[in-house]
């Protein structure tokens, strides 16, 4: 047999395909899968679209087919700055985010996406071994690409509010005790996490930046859903503690409240920016122009009047997602989410195995959502208080994380009755 003239570096071998973009292919009508948004501001973003090409018309009708020509070219690796001048206003106004005072856009940079700046700042940050401590479950956008470039990912539980910062802090104790070196990073997101949908309140956001500071661990915060927020007072990001811009790197999107053009928007300390930058440009060079000039638009002139009807169309899907679960589900817990995409839901019964019944009982009946199995690491440690020590790492098989984002309230409402159904059949 000839051999195959490529060969495939190390991590091809271990790491599988993501479960969530598995389950994209699936085109079922009881649809909970992955944190798609379903309530786009599609009218403003067709009208920004006409409006951005009627401008570019009569910019080539007057002679000037340099700007337009820039439009569609490339630009500098960091984002445009007339699109970070925007988004340095709002994190300022809306966030109470210190930004440098004169240049703050100087302080934004624009990715591809916000999965880019997780990568990226895996990718600057971390070398083979390092530590990194986040919650249990996690956002599987962050673990995986964390076990493939190598990262010690200790997993530390949560409650009904997200992360516990005293547990944090005794898993800290327990690296240096047992590993003979501190982590390197804390990954969390405050805001309607993904996978659970909790929200971490104000005195646990403070204890967690004061852990960073004493330990001089870098927080990176993914604030992916933080304009995805039905109730109000929204508690302010760690970020806005960071007044020197020096213990969080706050990742944000415009994927969950614009649209999914591919543009996030991080604020580094200035170090951290330069080396993201670097391999930024390695990476792709830049993100697309014609992308930044609508977010621009979009975040200027339409934002604050187009998001409240979207978060109101995702409460009332929530809504009726926690009610249909609380009538039909059998035994078991959920969270109760008060902003993001998603509801967590975790079986009484310890041996219930959420991937295998997605296979065998709700994909025959054309129902998605993601096995919780998705949200813990391939390989790592957790941080068992009861025992105050680290063990190979835990996973919740009996969990399910159930979106709400895409479907219609009528549908969710016909789709969690008839899950509830069938899982009431198998746990009975
Ligand atoms: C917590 C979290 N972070 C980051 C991302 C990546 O978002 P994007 O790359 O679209 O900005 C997602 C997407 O689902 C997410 O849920």
């Amino acid at each position: 047999m000839s051999k195959e003239p490529y060969g495939f570096a190390a991590w091809t071998s271990f790491i599988p395909e993501s479960e969530i973009r598995r389950l994209l292919k699936y085109n079922v009508p009881y649809y909970f899968g992955g944190g798609k948004p379903g309530a786009l501001p599609i009218e403003t973003l067709a009208q920004i679209l006409i409006d951005l090409g009627n401008e570019q018309l009569s910019e080539i009708k007057s002679g000037n087919e340099e700007r337009v020509i820039d439009d569609f070219n490339y630009g500098p690796t960091s984002g445009k700055a007339f699109l970070r001048k925007t988004l340095a206003k709002r994190l300022i106004e809306k966030d109470d985010i210190t930004l440098d005072s004169e240049h703050p856009e100087n302080d934004v940079l624009i990715t591809t996406g916000s999965q880019q700046a997780l990568y990226a700042m895996l990718d600057t940050c971390i070398d083979q071994g390092d530590i990194i401590l986040t919650t249990s479950p996690a956002y599987l956008g962050f673990l995986v690409p964390a076990v493939k470039l190598g990262a010690q990912i200790i997993t530390i539980p949560t409650d009904l509010q997200g992360a516990i910062p005293e547990h944090f802090e005794a898993a800290i104790k327990c690296c240096k005790k047992e590993l003979g070196k501190k982590p390197e990073m804390i990954y969390v997101v405050p805001d309607s996490d993904n996978p659970k949908g909790t929200t971490v309140p104000k005195n646990r956001r403070e204890a967690l930046f004061n852990l960073a500071m004493e330990n001089n661990i870098i927080i990176v915060e993914d604030g992916a859903y933080r304009e995805i927020q039905f109730r109000e007072p929204r508690e302010k990001p760690i970020k806005a503690l960071d007044t020197e811009n020096k213990y969080v790197a706050y990742l944000r999107t415009s994927s969950k409240e614009a649209a999914v053009l591919r543009i996030g928007y991080s604020v580094f300390p200035p170090k951290v920016r330069e080396q993201i930058n670097k391999d930024k440009g390695f990476l792709d060079l830049c993100s697309p122009t014609i992308v930044q000039r609508m977010l621009d638009a979009y975040y200027r002139l339409h934002i604050d009047k187009v998001l409240p009807s979207a978060l109101k169309t995702y409460e009332k899907r929530a809504d009726t997602m926690r009610k249909a679960i609380d009538d039909t589900f059998p035994a078991g817990n959920r969270t109760d989410p008060t902003g993001g995409f998603f509801i967590w839901w975790e079986s009484e019964d310890k041996d219930f195995d959420a991937k295998q019944f997605l296979e065998q009982e709700a994909l025959p009946n054309d129902i998605i959502y993601v096995p919780g199995v998705a949200f813990y690491p391939l390989m790592g440690l957790s941080y068992l208080p009861e025992r105050e020590e680290l063990v190979p790492v835990e996973r919740s098989l009996n969990t399910m994380r159930i979106s709400y984002s895409y479907t219609s309230s009528e549908v969710i409402d016909i789709g969690i009755r008839k899950l509830g159904g069938l899982l009431s059949d198998q746990l009975a």
